[in-house]
């Protein structure tokens, strides 16, 4: 039998990790033959809640659960981990600056980083789903010069998954008949979700799609400001869907993407396609072997260059605020 794989989780009792501690454990993140140990990360008065939450993982009996470890020092939670999913992080409060929000997150991204670069074993792979995400990560990756900084992810495939249930819904057929969409830039309204080169059974979406008002009015600012519909209607963020998509995320970078499809991973700019480096931006990426590679060579019209330079505009400022603020 395999030996466990230990993945460590923060805001474990909060509403996403509600739907990701459970389908983690049964075995849907890394397959079900794989024992995994979670290693769950809470602030001290949450910690009350989260020992419901264990209750209640035991009440699955789950076969693959080999141990959980509870706590609110990320030192001691994260020692020996081989995954680290980031999903706790400090909401944007009612009358909030980009930068008080950005200084608070720091304050919870920069010592989990330093925890991380110190505790965590070699093979150490991050994917920050708390936001402001792409800068969480960020700083988390400035604060863990051990570790290579492709390991360090953000989560923009909750975005990729709505921008294909989306179009599949336009055209009419199943989910399954699309491949190869693409969320360019930051997980925020700026995103630019990217039907150019993408593929509905086979054929290009845009040209399938032929109307630029939908694409421009209607199809991406759904997508984009997707959270905001989901809370008036709710109440409440998207947790279930967030925590589908985290697994989606890590599950791809550990075993794979398909052949002749890829996915958007919000990673460290190297370049490609005239994005500004030292910022995590996303990309269509594929994965083999654990490491994935930003797809080259697509065609970037003048519509989409437009928008990709304006997400990739405000993660550089959120990058030089945090950069004044010290935390990187
Ligand atoms: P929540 O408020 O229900 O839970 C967050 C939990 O994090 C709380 O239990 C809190 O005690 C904990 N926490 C706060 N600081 C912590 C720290 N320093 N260490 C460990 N735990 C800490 O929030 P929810 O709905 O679970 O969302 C979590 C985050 O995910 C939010 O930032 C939200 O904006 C973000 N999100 C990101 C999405 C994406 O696509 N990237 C989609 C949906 C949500």
């Amino acid at each position: 039998t395999k030996s466990p794989v230990k993945v460590a989780i923060t805001g474990a009792a909060g509403q996403i990790c509600y739907s990701l501690l459970f389908r983690i454990a049964s075995g849907e993140l890394l397959g079900k033959d794989q024992p995994v140990a979670l290693h769950l990360l809470e602030i001290t008065p949450a910690l009350k809640a989260l020992e419901g939450v264990v209750m209640e993982l035991d009440d699955c009996a789950f076969p693959l659960l080999d141990n959980i470890v509870t706590g609110d020092d990320p030192n001691k939670v994260f020692d020996g981990v081989n995954m680290a999913l980031l999903v706790g992080a400090k909401p944007r409060g009612k009358g909030m600056e980009r930068g008080d929000l950005l200084k608070d997150n720091g304050g919870i991204f920069a010592p989990q980083g330093k925890a991380l670069n110190d505790h965590a074993a070699d093979d150490i792979r991050v994917l920050v789903t708390g936001n402001p995400a792409n800068t969480n990560a960020l700083i988390a990756m400035h604060n863990a010069p051990d570790i290579p900084n492709e390991r360090f992810n953000a989560l923009t495939r909750l975005d990729h998954n709505r921008a294909i249930s989306q179009l599949a819904a336009k055209l009419d057929v199943p989910v399954t008949d699309i491949k190869k969409m693409t969320i360019w830039g930051n997980h925020s309204a700026t995103q630019y979700p990217d039907i150019f080169n993408c593929e509905v059974g086979g054929k290009n979406a845009a040209e399938l799609v032929n109307d630029q008002a939908w694409l421009a009015d209607t199809f991406i600012p759904t997508v984009a400001k997707r959270g905001a519909a989901i809370i008036e209607a709710r109440g409440l963020s998207s947790a279930a869907s967030a925590a589908n998509a985290t697994i989606d995320h890590m599950r791809d970078w550990a075993l794979g993407t398909p052949d002749g499809d890829w996915v958007s991973m919000s990673v460290p700019s190297d370049g490609s396609y005239g994005v500004a480096e030292d910022i995590i931006s996303s990309f269509p990426c594929t994965v083999s072997n654990g490491e994935y590679s930003i797809v080259q060579g697509l065609e970037i019209n003048d519509f989409s260059r437009q928008k990709i330079d304006a997400s990739v505009a405000e993660l550089v400022e959120e990058r030089d605020t945090v950069a004044e603020l010290g935390l990187i």
